[in-house]
């Protein structure tokens, strides 16, 4: 099968998911091609399967996405596809998954893509990547849901187990 594996990524964990996802599809001897949403290509010309992921920004997936979710409808539906949604949020359990992660569940609705397989990752949290202002509101945000608020937090949240799960269902 030959894959096509798009990302939209600020911060670098959407990508670094993609390349792990890429590794497993690869190890499994398929071809994969992996590019950002920025350079995705127009038409969809020797893919059998489309693989999107999109970081989190304020509650939203990256536009480009949707806009892109929204331009390649009918081929998303009619081929095999998946979708991997990345934020802070999903280190909880209880939002984890694509029916418990309202971000997830906001841009099936407003798309209406039906990808055979998806997922909800937990990113990371880096404040040295942030601005001024985008280190207070995230710091907000962990204060609400009791995570980190001290500036000096990395913490790689991503389950890698469960990413390798979900890129052997594409391959099997
Ligand atoms: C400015 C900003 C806004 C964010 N907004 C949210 C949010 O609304 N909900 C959430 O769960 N995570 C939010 N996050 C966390 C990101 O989704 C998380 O860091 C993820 O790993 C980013 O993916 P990337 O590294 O591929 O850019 C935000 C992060 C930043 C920097």
């Amino acid at each position: 099968m030959r894959f096509l594996l798009i990302y939209a990524s600020i911060d670098g964990q959407t990508k670094k998911i993609a390349e792990r996802i890429m590794a497993t599809i690869q190890a499994g001897k398929h071809d994969c091609q992996m590019v950002s949403i920025e350079h995705a290509p127009q038409k969809m010309e020797a893919v059998d399967c489309l693989v999107i992921g999109s970081r989190i920004r304020f509650g939203h997936h990256d536009k480009a996405v949707a806009a892109f979710v929204q331009a390649h409808l009918d081929w998303l539906n009619q081929h095999p596809s998946a979708f991997y949604s990345v934020s802070l949020v999903a280190r909880k359990k209880e939002k984890s998954t694509p029916a418990t992660n309202s971000y997830c569940r906001k841009f099936f609705s407003k798309t209406h893509w039906q990808p055979k397989n998806a997922a909800v990752f937990a990113g990371k949290l880096d404040y040295s990547l942030y601005n001024f202002w985008q280190k207070r509101i995230i710091r907000f945000i962990m204060w609400m849901t009791d995570g980190p608020t001290d500036f000096s937090s990395k913490i790689e949240y991503t389950d890698w187990e469960k990413v390798d799960e979900f890129a052997n269902k594409l391959i099997n």
